[in-house]
């Protein structure tokens, strides 16, 4: 019921893959597939290719998104990019907390929270990313770390700034592997992940946010886990980058 209280968001993580060429085409393909869609749609592709689907997505409703931003406004930060610079290209997404930074980046609870801070000031939509290892799972902490991951993220932002928040909850083991969590699991750990916002803010708050669901969603089980509860959307990885496997799962949000 609450459901109805929210955006269905379906986003695409390109992570670190296509040409800008093989971008553009992609888009074209994906734009006529979506363009009645009920639900939000966004694409977050590499930095270098954000004013090529800009560009391409000009006049439809597929969004753009960056997959990361700095946590500070401009500076020697070698290498990194700052959410004013996303915003100052007409971004409007950008995702923050990835397991695969923090796998590979070094990126800290603390450090994903700067970066949510900074994504906020600039007036983006913070894709916030969240979720156990499989280790962590297996030793029955999935609601400590997903809490304290949630917790430590959303430290010093508001109940108004959380109306430009999206919550993914992506089960790490659950990542690229194909092995999806049942939509039970998913269902669970989004539910469970809305109960803390609604402690953090309040329940009217924890019902408006848009949780994702991530983690080898396709489109043979998008609809069974979008049909969860809590389950408001999706944050896709493969399947974003084949336009009607794409389309399909926006389909199933749509239903
Ligand atoms: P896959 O859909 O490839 O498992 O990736 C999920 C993901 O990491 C989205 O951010």
């Amino acid at each position: 019921m609450n459901k109805k209280l929210r955006k269905a968001v379906i986003a695409g993580n390109w992570k670190m893959n296509k040409t800008r060429q093989e971008a553009a085409a992609l888009i074209n393909e994906i734009k006529p597939l979506v363009a009645g869609a009920g639900c939000e749609v966004v694409v977050c592709v590499p930095f270098t290719h954000l004013e090529t689907a800009l560009a391409a997505t000009a006049g439809s409703n597929v969004k753009v998104g960056a997959q990361n931003c700095h946590w500070a406004a401009s500076g020697a930060f070698t290498g990194e990019i700052s959410a004013g610079m996303l915003a100052d290209l007409g971004v409007g997404y950008v995702i923050v907390g990835h397991s695969e930074r923090r796998q590979y980046f070094g990126e800290t609870n603390l450090t994903v929270n700067g970066r949510v801070r900074a994504g906020l000031d600039a007036g983006l939509t913070v894709i916030l990313c969240v979720g156990e290892l499989l280790e962590e799972r297996e030793q029955n902490i999935t609601e400590e770390v997903c809490s304290l991951q949630t917790k430590i993220a959303l430290a010093g932002v508001s109940k108004a700034e959380l109306q430009n928040i999206i919550i993914a909850y992506e089960p790490v083991w659950a990542i690229g592997t194909g092995k999806t969590a049942t939509a039970a699991q998913a269902g669970e750990v989004c539910g469970f992940i809305r109960g803390v916002v609604a402690g953090l803010y309040d329940q009217a708050a924890a019902d408006g946010l848009t949780i994702q669901y991530g983690g080898s969603m396709n489109a043979a089980n998008a609809a069974e886990l979008l049909a969860m509860p809590d389950v408001d959307g999706g944050l896709i990885g493969g399947a974003s980058l084949k336009a009607p496997d794409f389309a399909a799962i926006i389909k199933a949000a749509n239903d």
